[in-house]
């Protein structure tokens, strides 16, 4: 064009703005051991909390004898629900509107349910004084099968006995919570009486639970001379918890401070309030000196908040032809002890009402019955948007069922099924309105670049193989396609205890011309502190080199919802767009003065304002900086900070294709990934190695669940998997090698155009690993199988189809 261009290239890479793979900030300190972590946080006179926890499922407490465990040297003392009762602490109120206890206050619902929380002066001493405390118990039947609880005349919750209506509309059983429906289901069923083929599939989607490395923990300190009380703590929502603090404690909450330091993974686990956080500030608040509470792995498997736990039946109809006409979907939900389900509160089931999918249906719906059972409460999106994984599993599941039955390409099931491009925005049968989308280019992309056709023809080959006795090893091609939903708010729709789901940031630029901005999410290692600097550096034009990204401490940022459910791009990214847009809009005036011109005469350049025509007359953002602190200007307030606090529009919708190649050894069960391949669309790119990052992790997670990790418990109760000796953490040995690849298609609300995508690889992968195991064995008859599909189950599907005579 001319000769300013290079200049101008060159000054946008500077920058280090959208788009570029700038290396995470965060990682000199994480790789030299400088993180700092809750357990890090060391006071003087710090005192250490442990729990007893109940060992039965069920059973009434009868008595709390404390007398051995107070007389152990270093004990200082043993809290337990009659201690807490008089202060209204002895029960709490969860994210979903129930109650759960803070300690057993008569009975205990689950193994695991905190009893007594012992407080020492070491760590070792409050977990001998553990052992010391002698609870006598009587045993009660246990629950742990929801339909079965749905029948029974035993009452787990004996505290709502008679109530017949809960936060969520009618109980129809003293052990059921609540009936949530959507859609219209009078149209459905006609639809399903009058189609041409109707395929019914149930499926159950196991137990699990998000098993960050670093476990939830605390460290109250309340400061009895000035009043205030610090909570350091694994929040992922340091806003919320210092409110839900105040209201509980009654202490104001300007005197309230939460801090969230690094955190070592969330994954949903630590969006909740536990009984640890509570129970650590009454110790600290009755002892007057900080207490510190770190839970160990099996008190973080067996008792923090699992995932999923749902069960559930489709119904498909289809023409002919394969094109959809309707869909039916039923949920029982297990919801374990409490109902202290994750989820905005006029969505007691998340957004399950997402599973139609990526798929143009024109009438759906939608019922989930929410029940009690002796099990740890919890219910949380583990790496997925509020029950998003479900939906995406049961309508891809439903997918292949309907393609065997119809004796059809699956891939090509989906291509004739998907919304099409010009159709967006589009208004879903149960109630989402899809930004944006391209699905058919995704799908045909993902299908070339793997060869699909040929993998299907070696696929068929193999079949033949296999039946003339040539190879023992068959070959499954897992599909799937997935659409999102992230970024809650709006806050008309979306609202946690009554607050609504914005987000915000805060930016204040230095005289020199950097920069610091807070903003009301907190990473748990997904990079924000070098991602949001990024999308500021392209919105005001300092390097992203010279901001700081501050997020986590309840005195100095601003309010904000927290991140989870992929909200953090959608939500708190746009606010940073809007702040850096406010700070531009000053600085253009600013920069107007100095270049004694009209403020339309200048217009932004990567890293300046210039006089339109005359690119050499120009102002640097670091000019404006300086000037803004330093020169009265007339009608000009002195200083350069902004503040947005974003209420989103919309949700956004990023979606992917996945394609899975698996070989299977029947006589062993064991799966071996040959190839997979994910294509992810998450609108604007702003990190790409970050995404590539975040995508390698979601997968790494589906895989896990998918292929083994389970939360299950015995008839009795008791968690079988409470141990990383038998819950399924996969290595570095399990992980295939991932191929990432993208198209992009910008949300048409958001500021940069930009969805989230933390979760994406988590939520398509988990149906494209388990159909994949289940394609293998389509050939020999096999419609559906429940995951996780370890080893041992996988070989019982071959038993189970003959394939061992
Ligand atoms: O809320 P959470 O941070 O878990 O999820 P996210 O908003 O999907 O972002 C995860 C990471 O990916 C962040 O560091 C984002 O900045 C980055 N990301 C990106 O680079 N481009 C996108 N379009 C979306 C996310």
């Amino acid at each position: 064009m001319n000769d300013l261009t290079p200049e101008r290239e060159e000054r946008s890479a500077n920058l280090k703005g959208l788009g570029c793979s700038r290396k995470r900030v965060e990682d000199a300190r994480f790789t030299q051991g400088k993180g700092n972590y809750v357990d890090d946080v060391k006071m003087p006179g710090m005192l250490h909390g442990d729990f007893v926890r109940s060992p039965y499922a069920h059973a009434r407490v009868v008595s709390v004898n404390k007398d051995a465990a107070l007389a152990l040297d270093g004990v200082v003392a043993v809290l337990t629900a009659e201690d807490l009762a008089p202060l209204n602490l002895h029960w709490m109120p969860t994210l979903a509107g129930d109650k759960q206890m803070v300690l057993a206050d008569g009975k205990v619902l689950f193994q695991g349910q905190e009893v007594a929380f012992v407080v020492a002066r070491d760590r070792y001493v409050a977990a001998d004084a553990v052992e010391l405390v002698e609870v006598e118990y009587e045993e009660l039947p246990v629950l742990t099968d929801p339909f079965e609880s749905l029948k029974s005349d035993v009452v787990l919750r004996e505290d709502l006995a008679g109530q017949t209506t809960g936060p969520h509309g009618p109980r129809k059983h003293h052990n059921h919570i609540f009936t949530w429906e959507q859609g219209d289901e009078t149209a459905t069923n006609q639809v399903l009486e009058s189609a041409d083929v109707v395929v019914e599939e149930s499926m159950y989607y196991h137990r699990t639970h998000p098993c960050p490395l670093e476990t939830c923990g605390c460290v109250a300190s309340m400061d009895k001379v000035n009043g205030k009380l610090t909570l350091w703590g694994t929040f992922q929502a340091p806003h919320v918890v210092r409110t839900v603090a105040s209201m509980l404690s009654g202490i104001e909450e300007h005197n309230i401070r939460v801090i969230s330091p690094d955190i070592g993974g969330g994954f949903g686990n630590k969006v909740g309030v536990y009984p640890g956080y509570i129970c650590s500030i009454v110790a600290s608040i009755v002892t007057g000196q900080p207490v510190k509470w770190v839970e160990d792995r099996m008190e973080n498997l067996m008792a923090t908040a699992f995932a999923r736990d749902y069960w559930m039946t489709g119904k498909i109809a289809a023409t002919k032809e394969g094109k959809i006409t309707g869909l039916h979907c039923q949920v029982t939900a297990d919801h374990g002890g409490f109902d202290a389900c994750a989820d905005p509160t006029k969505f007691p089931a998340g957004f399950m009402n997402i599973c139609t999918g990526s798929y143009d249906i024109p009438v759906a719906y939608l019922a989930v019955d929410g029940v009690y059972t002796n099990k740890a409460p919890g219910g949380v999106s583990y790496r997925c948007s509020f029950r998003v994984t479900e939906a995406v599993y049961f309508i891809e599941r439903m997918i292949e069922v309907l393609a065997i039955e119809l004796d059809m390409d699956a891939a090509e099931l989906r291509r004739i099924n998907f919304i099409r491009k010009e159709q967006f925005p589009y208004q879903s049968a149960l109630g989402w309105e899809y930004d944006s989308g391209d699905y058919h280019t995704a799908w045909d992309k993902a299908l070339k670049t793997v060869d699909y056709d040929g993998l299907r023809k070696e696929q068929a080959e193999r079949v033949e193989a296999f039946k003339r006795g040539e190879t023992r090893t068959l070959m499954g091609i897992g599909l799937s396609f997935f659409t999102e939903i992230v970024g809650a708010g709006p806050v008309k729709n979306c609202d946690i205890l009554g607050m609504g789901m914005f987000d915000s940031c805060e930016i204040r630029i230095h005289p020199t011309g950097s920069a610091i901005a807070r903003l009301g999410t907190i990473s748990q290692g997904q990079g924000h502190a070098t991602t949001f600097a990024q999308i500021l550096a392209s919105e005001i034009g300092l390097s992203a080199d010279s901001i700081t990204i501050e997020e986590g401490d309840t005195d100095t940022a601003p309010y904000g919802l927290g991140t989870y459910g992929s909200r953090s791009t959608p939500v708190a990214g746009a606010a940073a767009a809007m702040a850096g847009r406010k700070i531009r809009a000053k600085a253009q005036m600013i920069a107007a003065y100095l270049l004694e011109v009209h403020d339309d005469d200048v217009e932004f350049d990567v890293d300046r304002f210039v006089v339109k025509g005359v690119p050499e007359r120009f102002k640097t953002m670091k000019d404006i900086a300086y000037a803004a602190y330093n020169q009265a200007i007339p009608g000009l307030e002195l200083g350069l900070e902004a503040v947005s606090y974003y209420d989103p529009p919309n949700m956004t919708y990023p979606f992917g294709a996945y394609v899975c190649v698996m070989d299977i050894d029947v006589d062993t069960g064991v799966p071996e990934i040959r190839r997979f391949y994910a294509l992810d669309d998450c609108g604007t790119r702003i990190n790409p190695m970050i995404i590539e990052g975040q995508v390698h992790g979601g997968l790494t997670e589906a895989l896990a669940v998918a292929l083994g990790q389970e939360i299950a418990y015995d008839k009795m109760g008791n968690v079988k998997t409470a141990t990383l000796m038998d819950f399924f953490l996969p290595t570095a040995w399990e992980v295939p090698n991932f191929e990432t690849d993208h198209t992009v298609t910008p949300s048409p609300h958001h500021p940069i155009g930009a969805k989230g995508v933390g979760e994406s690889p988590h939520v398509g992968g988990v149906p494209c690993f388990s159909n994949a195991v289940q394609d293998a064995f389509r050939a020999f008859g096999l419609r559906h199988t429940n995951m996780p599909h370890d080893h041992w189950r996988i070989w019982q599907t071959a038993n189970d189809l003959g394939l061992h005579e």
